[in-house]
C-alpha cells in the first residue's frame, strides 16, 4: 500500500518545456547556443518554443489540477533568474516562477524545485564552466537567491538533476550541450567540482530557508536486476549496481561516485583503486562539504540491466532475449527495476527515496477521433508501479512517484521527435490534449495506487 500521503506526480524542467527565447531578461545558457549551431539536435529543432509553458503555465496548471496531480516536480532556469549566471537578478524571472508557484498552491499542488537541470549560464562556461573551482561559489550564490526568494513557499527542493548525464553526455560523449569531448582527467575534476557545488547550495538552502525545508537530489543510473530468484544473482545484481566495473569512458553512469559521496561521505573504494591518476586533490573539507546531510534521495530510474552470478564470484550481464520490448526511443522495457532499483538504494544509503522521474517514449499521434490514445504507456507504467508498489509493501521507504513527463516536450538532442508525456503537445499550434494515460493517471492517483491489481 502506498502511504496517504504519497507524493503523486509529474516531472518538468526549465528548457525542456518553457519556451526560452531570450524573452523578459532572460539570459544565454549553454543549451541556447548549441541548438544554435547546426546539426546538433535532431532535424535542428530548437528549444526555445518548446511548449510555450512560460505563457502558458496556468493553462498546463488546470490540467494537473484536472488530473488530480498532487505534487509537481518543475526546475529553475537559472539564466532566467541571474541572466550572467552571477550578479545582477532579473525581476522578470523571479515574477515568473513566483506565480508559477502560487498558481500551483492555489490549486492544491505541492511544487517540488530543482535548482539545476542542466542550463548552465554561458557566461560562466566562458569563464571555465564546471572546471573552474569558483563554479561552488557561482552555484551557491545561485542557490542563495532561489531560497531567498521561494523558501517562503516551496519546502521541498531538489539541487541538481542528473549529475550522470549532464557531465557524461556533455564532456564525454559530446551529444549534450555544449558538446566537447575532454579528457577523462577533466570529466573527473568536473564531478568533484559538481558534488563541492551541490554540497554548498545544501548549506545555504538551510541557512537562507524561511522556514522547515527538506532538500535532495536527482541523479540517475541504469538499474540492475538479479537474472533469477537465486540468493547468488541476488547479491550480483546488488554488487553490479554498485560497481565500478564499466568502461571508462563511460564511467559517469554510475551510482556510487555520485551517491557514496553525498550519502556515505567518501568516494567508493573501488573506484578510488581505479581512477585514483584521475582525481584532482581532494580534502577532508571537500567530503564534509559533499556530504551535507539531506532528507531524501532522488532517483530518476527508467530501465535495467539483467545481471548473473558468475562461478568465481564475479557478475556479468546477461543478454537481452531476442525480440524484447522497447520504447520508441528503443530503451528498453524493465518493470523489474523499479523495485530492485529501490531496494538496493535504501539498503545502501538509508533515506527516504521519491522516484524522481520515471516514463516512456511512445508512438503518440492524435487519432481520427481526436483523442490520443496511448496503450503502451498505460501497459508500461502499471507494470512498473506494481513493482514500486511491491517494494513499498516490503518496507522501502518510497515517499513519491513523477511520471516523466506531464507534456510532450524538447527531448534535449533528439528535440521533439521523442514524446514522453501524460498530455500531448502540438508544438504548431500549441493546444495541448490530455492522452489516455494522463486519465489513467488520474484514476491511479485518485485511488492511490489500489486499482494497479485489477
Ligand atoms: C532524464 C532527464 O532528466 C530528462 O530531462 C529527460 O527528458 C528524460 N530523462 C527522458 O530522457
Amino acid at each position: 500500500m502506498f502511504s496517504k500521503d504519497f507524493a503523486w506526480g509529474a516531472a518538468t524542467s526549465a528548457y525542456q518545456i518553457e519556451g526560452t527565447a531570450p524573452a523578459d531578461g532572460k539570459g544565454m545558457h549553454i543549451w541556447d547556443v548549441f541548438c544554435a549551431e547546426p546539426n546538433k539536435i535532431f532535424d535542428n529543432h530548437v528549444g526555445k518554443y518548446a511548449c510555450d509553458h512560460y505563457h502558458r503555465y496556468k493553462e498546463d496548471v488546470q490540467i494537473m489540477k484536472k488530473l488530480g496531480i498532487k505534487s509537481y516536480r518543475f526546475s529553475i532556469d537559472w539564466t532566467r533568474i541571474l541572466p550572467n549566471g552571477t550578479g545582477k537578478v532579473n525581476d522578470e524571472g523571479i515574477r515568473f516562477y513566483n506565480n508559477l508557484i502560487e498558481e500551483l498552491l492555489e490549486n492544491g499542488i505541492e511544487p517540488y524545485l530543482t535548482l539545476f537541470h542542466w542550463e548552465f549560464p554561458y557566461e560562466l562556461y566562458k569563464k571555465g564552466g564546471w572546471l573552474n573551482s569558483e563554479c561552488v561559489n557561482w552555484f551557491s550564490e545561485y542557490a542563495k537567491i532561489v531560497v531567498q526568494n521561494f523558501s517562503d513557499k516551496v519546502t521541498k527542493f531538489i539541487t541538481m538533476n542528473e549529475p550522470q548525464c549532464f557531465l557524461g553526455l556533455s564532456y564525454l560523449r559530446g551529444e549534450h550541450a555544449p558538446g566537447l569531448l575532454l579528457p577523462l582527467r577533466d570529466t573527473f575534476h568536473m564531478a568533484h567540482n559538481v558534488l563541492k557545488a551541490h554540497g554548498m547550495a545544501v548549506k545555504v538552502l538551510r541557512e537562507y530557508a524561511k522556514q522547515p525545508i527538506q532538500i535532495g537530489i536527482a541523479p540517475t543510473c541504469g538499474m540492475t536486476i538479479p537474472y533469477s530468484d537465486k540468493e547468488e544473482d541476488i547479491n550480483a545484481a546488488r554488487k553490479a549496481l554498485f560497481s565500478m566495473n564499466q568502461d571508462i569512458y563511460n564511467w559517469t553512469w554510475n551510482v556510487s561516485w555520485f551517491s557514496d559521496p553525498i550519502f556515505l561521505g567518501h568516494y567508493p573504494e573501488e573506484g578510488m583503486e581505479k581512477y585514483a591518476s584521475y582525481l584532482p586533490e581532494i580534502s577532508k573539507d571537500d567530503m564534509e562539504l559533499i556530504s551535507q546531510p539531506l532528507d531524501f534521495m532522488g532517483e530518476n530510474i527508467y530501465n535495467g540491466v539483467l545481471i548473473k552470478a558468475k562461478d568465481n564470484g564475479e557478475f556479468e550481464v546477461a543478454g537481452r532475449e531476442p525480440g524484447y520490448v522497447r520504447t520508441a526511443n528503443n530503451w528498453p522495457v524493465t518493470p523489474e527495476c523499479l523495485y530492485w532499483g529501490p531496494k538496493f538504494l535504501y539498503e545502501r544509503y538509508q533515506k527516504p527515496i521519491y522516484i524522481t522521474e520515471n516514463g516512456f517514449c511512445c508512438h503518440d499521434v492524435v487519432s481520427a477521433d481526436g483523442e490520443v490514445h496511448d496503450p503502451n504507456r498505460i501497459e508500461f507504467t502499471t507494470r512498473y508501479l506494481r513493482y514500486l508498489k511491491k517494494a513499498v509493501e516490503e518496507g522501502v521507504d518510497v515517499r513519491g512517484y513523477f511520471h516523466w513527463s506531464l507534456l510532450d516536450n524538447f527531448e534535449w538532442c533528439q528535440g521533439y521527435k521523442d514524446r514522453f508525456g501524460l498530455v500531448h503537445v502540438d508544438f504548431k499550434t500549441q493546444e495541448r490534449i490530455i492522452k489516455d494515460s494522463g486519465y489513467w493517471y488520474q484514476k491511479i492517483i485518485e485511488s492511490n495506487g489500489e486499482i494497479l491489481e485489477d
